[in-house]
């Protein structure tokens, strides 16, 4: 293949949890986005970290392969690999960091290092290949809710971002996933949860919100109150579950779903922000995305949602955080590591 000159071809590499993905960013327009998930879960109930690990290594070749021929580019065309180092599961992270720095150092071009959660609010900013779409304006507040964080982060410019809320437990991803794993929903719950809610009616069951103050959120008590709510009902009836799953999926999908946006709305009045998001998996919720953007009506505010395809694990984030980071020449070095833990800045 001919020489692509000046074109800036980011390769992106995403393997923190348990979707393999690759992706090619030309000028900052996607080009492909290839995800393999990992089936192998489904039977656990949850991540499995050791299984996910070995699906990463048979996946990480024919993924990579694909997105770039789907993207019509030879490996020898990239101007650089752009990786996941964390926040993740180590193992998985691991095999999408070597990859990348063995790749690089093959191709003698510059890797760069990515944090998943900043990648999460920087897919706002893919442009597909053919179309423009309307992004953010700086400084706008984006809803992070994904299976490991729930964040409220104040974004002043493609790079620069603070956590101003968070969850001092556990994520909202957690609390769907975990109601589903009780309701005898298959892993991961959140988008059946979302499929079955359609049909039921959310007001029929109540719960209620923990005390927690200012931005944060806390979720673990609703799991306990899920629980306790479960066994009292099946006291007396046996089939309560199945005879009710669509009405306990749209009161508890309600319920979180308020929760989310009462702290967003509460960072709007303090913050004074005019556009508000939502990134990471569970922004793909129907029920979160029609209440955002009624939200957005009573506030004032413009509204931006990524396509479905932008909100899970995907690497053309981390190709699109690469890209912002490739402009400023933040590369890695070839003894970097991937990070479990890796905290955004946060800010009162
Ligand atoms: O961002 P993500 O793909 O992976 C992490 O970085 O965690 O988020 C995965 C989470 C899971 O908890 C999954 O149940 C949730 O996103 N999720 C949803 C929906 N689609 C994915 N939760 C509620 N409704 C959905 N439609
Ligand atoms: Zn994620």
């Amino acid at each position: 293949m001919k020489s692509l000159g000046k074109d800036n071809i980011i390769l992106g590499i995403e393997s923190s949890c348990d979707d393999t993905s690759a992706a090619v960013l030309i000028n900052g327009r996607i080009y492909s986005n290839v995800v393999a998930n990992q089936e192998v879960h489904t039977a656990y109930g949850g991540v499995v970290p050791e299984l996910a690990s070995r699906a990463h290594q048979q996946n990480i070749v024919p993924v990579v392969d694909r997105a770039l021929k789907l993207a019509n580019i030879s490996a020898e065309n990239l101007s650089a690999i752009a990786f996941t180092k964390g926040p993740g599961l180590l193992g998985s992270l691991m095999v999408g960091t070597s990859f990348a720095k063995a790749l690089g150092l093959g191709l003698n071009i510059p890797i760069i290092d990515v944090h998943h959660m900043k990648a999460h609010v920087q897919a706002h900013f893919i442009q597909q290949k053919d179309k423009d779409q309307p992004v953010p304006k700086f400084p706008f507040l984006c809803l992070t809710v994904s299976g490991g964080h729930t964040q409220l982060v104040l974004v002043e410019d493609y790079l620069n971002m603070h956590v101003i809320g968070e969850t001092i437990d556990d994520a909202a991803g957690e609390a769907f996933d975990k109601a589903a794993k009780q309701l005898g929903i298959e892993y991961p719950g959140g988008p059946l949860i979302d499929k079955l809610a359609k049909d039921g009616n959310q007001n029929s069951y109540k719960f209620t919100y923990p005390k927690v103050d200012g931005l944060d959120y806390s979720f673990s008590g609703l799991k306990t109150q899920f629980l306790y709510f479960l066994q009292e009902k099946t006291k007396d009836d046996a089939n309560f579950i199945q005879n009710n799953l669509s009405d306990i999926c749209a009161s508890y999908q309600h319920h979180i779903v308020s929760y989310l946006l009462m702290k967003l709305k509460k960072a709007i009045q303090k913050t004074g922000c005019k556009d508000i998001a939502i990134a990471g998996g569970v922004s793909a919720n129907s029920k979160l995305r029609k209440e955002l953007v009624q939200l957005g009506k009573d506030m004032g505010c413009e509204v931006f949602i990524p396509p479905f395809e932008f909100c899970t694990d995907n690497a053309a984030m981390i190709a699109m955080s690469g890209y912002f980071m490739y402009q400023q020449n933040l590369f890695a070095k070839q003894n970097v590591t991937p990070m479990a833990r890796i905290n955004l800045a946060k800010s009162s």
